[in-house]
């Protein structure tokens, strides 16, 4: 076996990439112009939706969305627990609540059936997570919504390419957030787009996106541009720049490609470990594109002589990295103090955090280093059976 330690994650960055790049810094702009321009179109195009506002991050995409929406003081919106802190962490930054909500125990996706009982007179939004790249149930949750009067901004930072029963992600709720941070499907190092088929919404992120001030005031430095411009609220700096779009263009090109590449690897897992007891294997429903963003095994715990922990390690021995999505947020330190969340409060999250691992899944894996992570948790489980 070889010595080389395999990463967790390594981005697939290729010449047209490269070459990209290096145009757009001799092209003399490098902040937000043409090339998020072609991005934002581009993107739009391939997803199938009206509007598309290129901005730095997933995280911005959605502060900017619950800004859109009018999210306010007071108001409370629906997360799952079984996510990033971004995904609720906005929501803090209106001084509105996240209300947490527990995970389904097979897709790790939020229950629809607990989102009902979270709902208040107070409550404005759901921000459903497609967990790993695996859509939500989006029927029973547009459902809810329809019913209650609710905003549905999707978290798509681990859904690209994704499609819930034929619709592609990014057409399906009010506003889409997606991430192109370096570990994500495609990349622009840090990045993030939100879509929608509203224009008011469109508009008014792009304005608050930059500054607040008048619409296209990229432009005010241009030969087309104006040197006024007016502002309109106090808006935020979430722009994209032209360097990341340069990348983003030519990674978006490539998008189905790389999401067939994870497609083939987590078949490769599914098949390697399908006589294992003491795994599971992640359960994926039907008619869906899962964007196989993550690989996530579930321990048997009574099955194994050894914890979650151990296992990382052991793996980590033999070369290979793995990672933890997610530390349930209601066992973090800020929503526990802010929210008295305890983890009684979600068993499903709370008992599945205790036994879940990411195994590596990205398309510059080799075939050998797939063979490796199967091999490698194959003799993990050989050696700590009970
Ligand atoms: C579910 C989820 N939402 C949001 C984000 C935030 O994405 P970004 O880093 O682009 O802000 C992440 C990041 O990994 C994530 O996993």
């Amino acid at each position: 076996m070889s010595n080389t330690f395999l990463p967790f994650h390594q981005p697939e960055i290729g010449p047209e990439e490269i070459s990209s790049v290096v145009e757009t810094l001799e092209s003399g702009w490098l902040t937000s112009g043409s090339k998020a321009k072609i991005f934002e179109e581009d993107f739009s195009r391939f997803i199938g939706c009206q509007y598309s506002v290129a901005v730095n991050s997933c995280t911005a995409a959605l502060h900017l969305a619950l800004e859109a929406v009018g999210i306010e003081e007071g108001d409370e919106v629906i997360v799952p627990t079984m996510t990033f802190t971004a995904t609720a962490e906005v929501v803090v930054y209106f001084k509105a609540k996240p209300v947490l909500v527990d995970c389904r125990p097979n897709t790790l996706n939020i229950d629809p059936d607990l989102i009902e009982r979270a709902i208040t007179t107070k409550t404005k939004a759901i921000i459903p997570v497609h967990f790993g790249g695996q859509s939500c149930d989006m029927d029973a949750i547009l459902r809810i919504a329809r019913k209650h009067k609710l905003y549905v901004i999707e978290d798509a930072a681990h859904a690209l390419p994704a499609k819930y029963h034929g619709k592609t992600i990014g057409t399906i709720g009010d506003i889409t957030c997606f991430s192109f941070y370096a570990t994500k499907t495609i990349t622009t190092g840090e990045g993030g787009m939100a879509t929608t088929q509203n224009p008011d919404w469109a508009a008014r992120m792009r304005m608050m996106s930059l500054h607040g001030i008048s619409q296209d005031a990229w432009k005010r430095y241009t030969k087309e541009g104006s040197w006024y411009y007016e502002v309109v609220r106090p808006g935020f700096k979430y722009n994209l720049t032209d360097i990341g779009a340069a990348i983003g263009i030519e990674q978006l090109k490539k998008c189905d490609a790389f999401g067939a590449a994870r497609a083939r690897i987590a078949a490769t897992y599914d098949q390697g470990f399908s006589d294992l007891s003491e795994i599971e294997t992640p359960v994926c429903e039907s008619d869906l594109q899962h964007a196989w963003h993550l690989y996530v095994i579930q321990l048997n715990l009574d099955q194994l002589k050894i914890d979650r922990h151990q296992f990382i390690e052991a793996l980590k021995e033999q070369g290979i990295g793995t990672s933890v999505h997610f530390i349930p947020l209601h066992l973090h330190r800020y929503y526990r103090e802010s929210f008295g969340s305890t983890p009684e409060d979600f068993p499903m999250a709370t008992e599945i955090y205790q036994r879940i691992i990411s195994l590596p899944i990205y398309p510059k894996m080799t075939g050998s280093q797939i063979a490796r992570v199967v091999e490698g948790v194959r003799n993990t489980v050989k050696h700590y059976r009970r």
